[in-house]
């Protein structure tokens, strides 16, 4: 195929920017797919599609399925699949049972995990055996139980060090790439300056290697705007027009109108 490889991400490393967004299901990621290098079926389709308070309920069932719909929506774009909270931090015999899984039921060419201490040894343990492994570092999602909330990271020299050596962790692990998430821009660049994946920044800094956002948090089809989403859509407004026009028009018997119904003449016998 002509999909972005994980060795063409690697070697944009202080070079052209790397463009990411998320997608969760087909008709996104056709829609999303020319436009972009990386497409992310994050676990933030949990709280964005189905509802959830954070990531960690999502299932490993519900990536594999949007996994899934993503690889038949895309033919350019390099397909990364999060792997969901609670199915890989065990250690690396864990993270590759359910690594592999993803791997070959959704044909997706690499996952993501959040490298917090400890999974930088599950990152080589995969890496070593044929799967790519994006490090998330930061802000980490699946951690808001601890962290009491989504709290962007680095506001003390202490917790600065942790994500740097997070960071270091996971790069010498072999990680393709590393997402920077919620962290100063000053210590976006120094993770930057650090490691020699090429780092992908959300709420992080322009100097990152590349950025991703929420694809519908920049359509405005979520209801949340953080200070790092720039709104490049507002959807939900155009959903509701068009749903609020339809509702008038079957309610005033607008709709259907000629053009739209079936005209069939019924045929007798034979
Ligand atoms: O799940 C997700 O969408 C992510 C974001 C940081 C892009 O991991
Ligand atoms: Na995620």
């Amino acid at each position: 195929g002509t999909r972005v490889t994980v060795p063409d991400i690697r070697a944009r490393k202080s070079g052209e920017k790397i463009v990411c967004l998320t997608a969760y299901t087909k008709p996104m990621a056709e829609l999303l797919d020319p436009h972009c290098d990386i497409l992310l079926v994050g676990d933030s389709v949990g709280m964005v599609l189905h509802g959830l308070p954070s990531p960690v309920g999502v299932t490993l069932d519900m990536m594999l399925l949007h996994g899934q719909a993503v690889m038949r929506g895309s033919q350019h774009a390099l397909v990364v699949v999060d792997l969901p909270f609670g199915s890989y931090e065990r250690g690396p015999d864990q993270a590759f049972k359910t690594a592999s899984k993803v791997m070959r039921k959704t044909g997706c060419q690499a996952v993501k995990v959040e490298a917090a201490e400890g999974v930088a040894e599950s990152i080589s343990f995969l890496v070593s055996r044929g799967i790519p492994v994006m490090g998330h570092v930061g802000l980490r999602p699946q951690a808001t139980n601890i962290d009491g909330g989504f709290k962007a990271k680095g506001r003390t020299a202490d917790e600065r060090e942790r994500v740097l050596a997070e960071a270091r962790a996971v790069d010498a692990a072999g990680a393709f790439a590393i997402l920077v998430e919620g962290v100063a821009p000053d210590l976006a660049d120094e993770i930057t300056a650090t490691v020699k994946a090429p780092t992908i920044g959300i709420g992080a800094s322009k100097d990152c290697d590349g950025q991703v956002l929420v694809t519908d948090d920049m359509l405005g089809l979520f209801d949340w705007t953080p200070k790092f989403v720039r709104r490049y859509a507002d959807l939900r407004a155009l959903i509701d027009r068009a749903a609020s026009q339809y509702s008038e028009d079957v309610r005033t018997g607008r709709f259907p109108a000629e053009a739209e119904i079936y005209k069939l003449r019924t045929v007798r016998g034979s």
